[in-house]
């Protein structure tokens, strides 16, 4: 009903969206009324009410500081005459201006009788402040001084919505520990893990008399949040070298879970009061990312009573999710371990990385001890927001004998870690990272995921039993929202990892990358073409030690393989289905490389499950245009393997170039290959994730 009043005759404030707040104040003819002011919002004042008896005209006067306007709107242009009074006559009084003394602007009304003789007179001594908690609600990287959007969040890019980081590295490296797990700030470096929320605040020197303005969260947020207060603050334009120069100790913990709110200082006169704000834990089932911080402005009422608060300003922040790296993005570093059995797979690595002009981290024996499955301990992905951005490596609950490189070596200045502990009897082979990947960005029926999907394989939908991801790795997963998973079927292998029998490589056309699937059916067909040229008698594994070569003949004669692989390859297409269906994929987008596996029994539960028969060639490492690809010692045709070539010439259309790595003995054998053995840090996309459409 005061729109349209606010609108006509009060400036300043209302180009915003959020509405005014609005606050009764008395006005009183026997006592003066004294009241702090909050510019932005609006007091209202009952005329009628505070009337003397038989007021018939009012009057309103007040210092040019004051804003008002009266409802219903008089006649009179000036209001220095009587204007007649009724029943619901109502001032609206605003400033827009932070005063510079206490008591220092003036409203007063006075009231008249029917015969225009004064019956009495209500005055209102006034303060005004201006509070402002401010944060990058923008996203360009800067603190903007009272975003009208700074209350909520929005995705998109026409979005809106500050951002945090869950601060999980490790300023320290003696005696480290992610950062987020110590309440103090023991290197001032880590501030610019924070996000910078500033309290403006502009006014008299002090506040009147008992008022005082207090920060809280709420229970639910202090498990996920806390806040830092900058002792320098009240210097306006601070420097970050400036603040670099001052101890921790002047950083103090404002908010945390023991202490959900708390007085800050109001500093008088005009100024910016600098606080850190630090993540605490990624979004989660239980926790969708959102938290709020809000600043109250409490009013004294007398000793004894709790004091109301009279102005609330609220910001909201979102918490970065951990987004993880496709093949496509531009590879930073490659991690394989050292063992005393894999020196001719680490001569080619070394070469292929080498090559590729990237850099190479060996993890020798006495961290890895002997486990040299590098993709299945950990993965790599990112966290970003519009102040800083570092790489997070996901821990796996595997915990093989790789289990303390995450933590010991990855973990540290500028680079995160975080993990999720499952109970040891839920974990199984599918916890392996080898089972968690991530598809190039794609577009599904005009549904857009410019940051890819990830893929998890699982237990056959209708199984009732079977292996599955643990739930706290899926719940994480899922929970991070921008790269929503895809759950694969890969239960059929006996290891059971997705990237047995897929991966992306880049391409310069159509969705500029293809999907490469393990097919029997592709095997076969080149094995047939090579019978029927003549090369029945080539022999896979030839040269190598401790294993039988066979012919091409003798596999082509083997029924029982031959069944084994018709299973094999309906277990891919199913999935190839599913791929397809949820990454928008047409067959020309996905590319069948010949291999062949063969069922082998499980140990621990009497089932059939496949393995790969010779060299998994899809279990590659993809670093640019460079692949690491395991040599399958396939048969030879004038000197050359047959499945190489093959391989080759699929991959050289897309300008891709093969780099065959012998990792027969050292990983073949041990139910793994290059990809399982490796592992990339890769650049992140310079898509912003807080700019996908949700
Ligand atoms: C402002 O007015 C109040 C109420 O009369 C008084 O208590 C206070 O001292 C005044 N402040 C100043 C700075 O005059
Ligand atoms: C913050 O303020 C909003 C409205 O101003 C209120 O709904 C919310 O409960 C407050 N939260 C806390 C933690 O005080
Ligand atoms: C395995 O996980 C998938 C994906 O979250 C779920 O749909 C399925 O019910 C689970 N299967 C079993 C057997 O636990």
């Amino acid at each position: 009903m005061f729109q349209e009043i606010s609108q006509s005759s009060i400036p300043a404030f209302f180009g915003k969206r959020r509405p005014a707040p609005l606050r009764t104040c008395r006005l009183d003819t026997e006592t003066r009324q004294v009241v702090l002011h909050v510019v932005g919002t609006f007091l209202k004042a009952n005329l009628y009410r505070s009337a003397p008896p038989s007021s018939k005209f009012f009057s309103v006067k007040c210092t040019s500081t004051v804003q008002y306007s009266i409802s219903p709107s008089p006649q009179e242009t000036s209001h220095l005459a009587p204007i007649p009074l009724s029943g619901n006559s109502v001032l609206l009084i605003s400033m827009s201006r932070a005063s510079q003394y206490e008591n220092d602007s003036k409203l007063s009304v006075q009231y008249y009788g029917q015969n225009k003789d004064l019956l009495g007179k209500a005055v209102l001594h006034l303060t005004a402040v201006e509070i402002s908690l401010d944060v990058d609600a923008d996203r360009d990287g800067i603190v903007e001084k009272n975003n009208p959007n700074k209350g909520s969040w929005k995705w998109g890019p026409n979005g809106h919505g500050a951002i945090l980081l869950v601060n999980c590295d490790s300023e320290r490296t003696y005696g480290k520990k992610p950062d987020a797990e110590q309440d103090y700030i023991s290197k001032v470096s880590d501030l610019k893990d924070m996000s910078a929320m500033v309290l403006r605040t502009r006014g008299p020197a002090k506040l009147p008399e008992g008022y005082k303005l207090t920060m809280h969260i709420s229970q639910g947020d202090a498990e996920s949040v806390r806040v830092f207060r900058s002792r320098s603050s009240d210097v306006v334009n601070n420097t970050m070298s400036k603040l670099y120069n001052y101890f921790v100790k002047d950083y103090p913990l404002v908010l945390s879970s023991e202490v959900l709110s708390q007085e800050v200082p109001y500093l008088g006169g005009v100024a910016e009061m600098r606080f850190y704000v630090e993540g605490l834990r990624f979004p989660d089932k239980d926790f969708d990312g959102l938290i709020s911080i809000n600043l109250s402005l409490l009013e004294p009422i007398c000793t004894g009573l709790p004091e109301t608060p009279i102005f609330t300003d609220k910001v909201v922040f979102r918490v970065a999710p951990w987004i993880m790296t496709p093949n496509t993005l531009q590879p930073v570093e490659v991690f394989v371990c050292s063992t005393r059995d894999n020196y001719q797979f680490l001569k080619g690595m070394r070469n292929l990385v080498a090559k590729s002009g990237y850099k190479l981290k060996i993890c020798h024996e006495s961290v890895n001890r002997g486990d040299r499955w590098m993709q299945d301990e950990l993965e790599f992905g990112y966290i970003d927001s519009p102040h800083h951005r570092f790489p997070v490596v996901l821990d796996s609950p595997r915990d093989g004998d790789l289990r303390d490189f995450p933590y010991d070596e990855l973990l540290g200045p500028d680079f995160g870690y975080v993990t999720r502990v499952a109970h040891k009897k839920d974990v199984s082979s599918l916890d392996s990272f080898g089972n968690l990947e991530v598809s190039p960005p794609v577009s599904v029926n005009g549904k857009n995921y410019p940051m890819g999907r990830i893929i998890i394989g699982v237990a056959f939908p209708t199984a009732t039993k079977g292996r599955n991801m643990t739930k706290v790795v899926q719940d994480f997963l899922w929970a991070q929202k921008v790269q929503e998973p895809i759950a694969l079927f890969s239960d059929w292998l006996l290891v059971g990892h997705v990237d047995e029998f897929m991966t992306f490589v880049p391409a310069p056309d159509r969705k500029h990358f293809r999907l490469l699937l393990a097919s029997p059916d592709a095997g076969y067909k080149l094995f047939r073409g090579l019978k029927n040229y003549g090369h029945g008698e080539a022999r896979l594994f030839e040269g190598l030690k401790d294993e039988k070569p066979r012919t091409v003949d003798d596999i082509l004669d083997d029924d029982h393989l031959q069944a084994e692989n018709n299973y094999v390859q309906s277990c891919i297409d199913w999935n190839r289905d599913v791929l397809k269906r949820e990454l928008g994929l047409d067959d020309e987008d996905i590319i069948d490389l010949p291999i062949l596996f063969k069922l082998v029994e499980d140990e621990d539960t009497g089932e059939y499950r496949a393995v790969a028969y010779y060299p998994d060639m899809v279990n590659m490492i993809v670093l640019g245009k460079n692949l690491g690809i395991p040599k399958p010692f396939g048969p030879k045709v004038n000197g050359r393997c047959a499945l190489e070539a093959e391989m080759c010439s699929l991959m050289e259309g897309l300008g891709l170039s093969c780099t065959f790595i012998d990792d027969f003995a050292s990983y073949h054998k041990l139910l793994g290959e290059v990809h399982c053995g490796s592992n990339v840090l890769r650049e992140p996309f310079n898509f912003k994730w807080w700019n996908l459409e949700m």
